[in-house]
């Protein structure tokens, strides 16, 4: 455990997602920015200038950061076929993580990883940030309370509206298998398998079908036409814990989708659902007494419920606070889920997760 007050912070990968954790990094006094690493050069100098990071903890090398002794925790960032390295690294050099999901490109890195880190485990938080939105909080306690009695199904859907014909979106890293592993279902479907497990348990079965709509894209600098080998769109049906049967959609097809995550849980007194684009609220179905009959009203979310994913990740490292973060064995777990998804949509059979 880092006993410090302040707890330094390596970041490597500097592109999109690393605004919100350089936000997220800033809103916090506990963490400080100490050092970044990205191979592109450009952005390294960009960035490192508006965080005020001296040239000497500016890295293109990702080992170099990690072994920096004045790092204390590394934040990671990267595209989805570095995951497993850069964890690999950080338990190589004992060195806290928050890592992005999804947690490795497939579940064999997964287990790899898995015999390193029993050896030798760290502090080890994964990016499934859903676990953030006040009201997937709030559900938590609620369903933990028996609010809506025994949980009989749930409907999960994480809808994007990118990838379609629409938009003409170019070639990217994350249309390719080798560096992003899945399409929509280890960039979207990976929330949905994490929101669920969070809120009511284990996956035990899955039954799934993929499929690719835009089969090529544009290369954004030759103009030639890439092949896309990952899927657009994902559905499955699954059996989880305590036989709540589950029904899971996702897609980057759905125009009109902004970046919609929802969850509705259907128990046998009542029905709570909770979407992303409305964090504050929760939608609660029960039995109103006075007109006889269940009606939906929407609630506000307390602020209680209100935490920070890099608190969480800073609650971690120093007093080992493990309450609902997701750690290393959600990313294993997780990623196990969605290798029996693929199993099931290529087979065409129901797959058992042991
Ligand atoms: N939790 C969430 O909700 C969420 C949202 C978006 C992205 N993500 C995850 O974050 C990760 C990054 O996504 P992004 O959208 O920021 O991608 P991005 O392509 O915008 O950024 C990736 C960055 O990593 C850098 N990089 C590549 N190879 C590197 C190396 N060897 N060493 C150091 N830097 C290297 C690239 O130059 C780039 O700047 C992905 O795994 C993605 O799934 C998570």
């Amino acid at each position: 455990m880092i006993k410090s007050d302040v707890v330094t912070v390596g970041l490597i990968g500097l592109g999109g997602m690393a605004n919100a954790h350089r936000r997220m990094i800033s809103e916090l006094e506990q963490l400080q920015m100490e050092a970044l690493c990205d191979v592109n050069e450009k952005l390294l100098n960009e960035v490192g200038n508006e965080e005020g990071i001296s040239e000497e903890k500016r890295f293109n090398d990702m080992e170099a950061l990690i072994a920096d002794p004045d790092v204390d925790v590394v934040i990671s960032i990267v595209p989805n076929h570095l995951h497993a390295k850069v964890l690999e690294l950080c338990i190589h050099y004992q060195k806290p993580i928050m890592a992005e999901k999804p947690f490795t490109l497939n579940f064999e890195e997964a287990e790899d990883l898995a015999v390193l880190y029993e050896k030798q485990p760290i502090p080890c938080m994964v990016g499934f940030s859903y676990r953030y939105v006040p009201s997937f909080r709030y559900a938590k306690k609620l369903l933990e309370e028996n609010k809506i009695g025994e949980i009989r199904h749930i409907a999960v859907r994480y809808l994007q509206s990118f990838g379609a014909p629409l938009f003409e979106v170019p070639y990217a890293w994350r249309f390719s298998k080798a560096v992003t592993g899945t399409g929509a279902l280890g960039d979207l479907g990976a929330h949905m398998i994490d929101s669920a497990r969070f809120l009511v348990g284990e996956f035990q079965s899955v039954s799934a079908l993929m499929e690719t709509f835009v089969h090529e894209r544009k290369d954004p600098i030759s103009g030639e036409l890439k092949k896309v080998d990952v899927d657009d769109y994902a559905s499955f049906q699954a059996v989880l814990e305590n036989n709540i049967i589950g029904n899971f959609l996702t897609t980057r097809n759905a125009v009109g989708s902004g970046n919609q995550h929802e969850v509705t849980i259907y128990g046998d007194y009542g029905t709570i659902h909770v979407n992303c684009e409305r964090p504050d609220e929760i939608d609660l179905c029960l039995k109103d007494e006075a007109e006889d009959r269940a009606i939906f009203k929407t609630k506000k979310v307390p602020e209680s419920y209100k935490k920070q994913q890099l608190q969480d990740f800073a609650d971690l490292v120093t007093n080992n606070q493990q309450e609902g973060t997701p750690t290393f064995y959600d990313g294993y777990q997780n990623q196990k889920v969605l290798e029996r998804i693929v199993q099931s949509s290529e087979s065409g059979q129901s797959v058992y997760i042991d």
